[in-house]
């Protein structure tokens, strides 16, 4: 099994130089480049590819219109500057996974996909797991066609520069209806399985997140001679974002209790050193425990920029995702399987909670990461752990495949 000499296969792809991180975004080279080497790694397994109406990859050993299928992998796009790790883990995996069921001689009962989901960071469009969204029919082909990248292309456009018919977007229950059984390996993004002192976990659950812009319009005025008194700074609406996001973040999180609340993108108009901004947009990306924490965090948030003196905000959500569970019978089974391996909830969002959300039976597979830093260059997890997660990944699947029944 080499998890890692397939992760180095794609390591120069979407590698930007200066800062060391991946830049790998929906629909752009970097994106076709590592759909190709999909494509290039299915067919040298002897898998049947196939690229749905939404742009995600499925690559079949067995019959895809059987049902009661097996369904492994996760996504090949990065976060602006993400690592090598988050999602495409899963994908390299899956791969070195069924190579070593195929060398083994295991006969499936039924069949087995790896898949890749189009756009899961939504790195370029704002929305999270657009693919696998559509596919679930949480996401509109409308409200998806419509998003804009920052330089304002649409994803219609984007799609059809990439040879993409974007009217063939829509849900697909159908598809979805023939998994029996999803499971998504993936890089842990914390700190858990360090604390747990193992190198895999089963997931349990998402919590509960989502996007919010927020616009703050100001009046833009001359730096050098405009009274500090008389300034309508959105710059200030910006920073009581940054602030009042933390503290009430801050207020209740705890190692027991999540809540967290970041500022990672901003926009300034004009932009210019020397003047005071015309609007200033900051995202904002929340999370917590459950929904009454979630909705307490931003009903707080929202209070502090209400009345902010000669600014105009406007907050509109982007996204939002309910508490996401794992399918119990799945998850469990999947720990026994392992001899026992930790139960773990997360904080990041992942195809396989869009998809347990319209019913799909799901269960991920955590690997450890051993600083716990992800969304990063840093981003790292060590070589036995990614073999260690190949390993199980390839015994589920065994057991998956070759059982009278799935786990209900
Ligand atoms: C995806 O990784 C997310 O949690 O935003
Ligand atoms: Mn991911
Ligand atoms: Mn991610």
């Amino acid at each position: 099994m080499s998890v890692t000499g397939h992760l180095s296969d794609i390591a120069a792809i979407g590698r930007d130089a200066t800062s060391g991180g991946y830049r790998r975004l929906a629909w752009t080279d970097a994106d076709l480049a590592l759909r190709e080497w999909f494509i290039g790694q299915a067919s040298g397994l002897g898998l049947d590819v196939e690229t749905d109406r939404n742009g995600n990859l499925w690559a079949w050993w067995g019959d895809a219109s059987a049902g009661d299928a097996v369904v492994t992998g996760s996504h090949l796009d990065s976060v602006p500057d993400g690592g090598n790790y988050d999602g495409p883990l899963g994908v390299v995996s899956a791969f070195a996974a069924v190579a070593e069921l195929k060398r083994r001689g295991v006969q499936p009962r039924r069949p087995l996909a790896v898949a890749c989901f189009t756009d899961e960071e939504g790195g370029r469009f704002g929305v999270a797991c657009i693919g696998s969204r559509l596919a679930a029919g949480v996401l509109t082909p409308d409200k998806a066609r419509a998003l804009r990248d920052v330089d304002g292309i649409t994803m219609d456009e984007a799609l059809r520069r990439a040879g993409r018919d974007p009217e063939a977007l829509r849900a697909e229950p159908e598809r979805l209806a023939r998994i029996g059984a999803f499971v998504e390996l993936h890089v842990e993004q914390g700190r858990g399985l360090i604390d747990l002192g193992a190198p895999i976990a089963v997931g349990t659950a998402i919590l509960p997140h989502g996007r919010w812009r927020v616009d703050i319009a100001g009046q833009p005025n001359h730096a050098g001679t405009t009274l500090i008194a008389d300034r309508r700074d959105p710059m200030m609406g910006l920073a009581m974002l940054i602030e009042s996001a933390r503290r009430e973040a801050a207020e209740r999180d705890s190692i027991a209790h999540a809540a967290r609340a970041t500022v990672g993108k901003v926009r300034c108009t004009p932009n210019a050193v020397n003047a005071i901004p015309a609007e200033v947009t900051g995202w904002l990306d929340a999370r917590a425990q459950d929904e009454a924490t979630l909705d307490a965090m931003l009903e707080a948030i929202g209070r502090d920029l209400l009345d902010l003196p000669g600014l105009h905000v406007q907050i509109a959500m982007e996204s939002r995702t309910p508490a996401q569970r794992f399918d119990p019978s799945l998850s469990t089974a999947l720990a026994t399987m392992l001899g026992g391996a930790p139960l773990l909830a997360t904080g990041a969002g992942h195809d396989a909670g869009v998809l347990a959300e319209v019913g799909v039976p799901t269960a991920m597979l955590f690997v450890r990461n051993p600083t716990g830093i992800s969304h990063s260059p840093e981003e790292h997890a060590e070589d036995a752990d990614c073999e260690a997660g190949g390993v199980a990944l390839a015994y589920v699947l065994a057991e998956l495949l070759t059982a009278d029944t799935l786990p209900r």
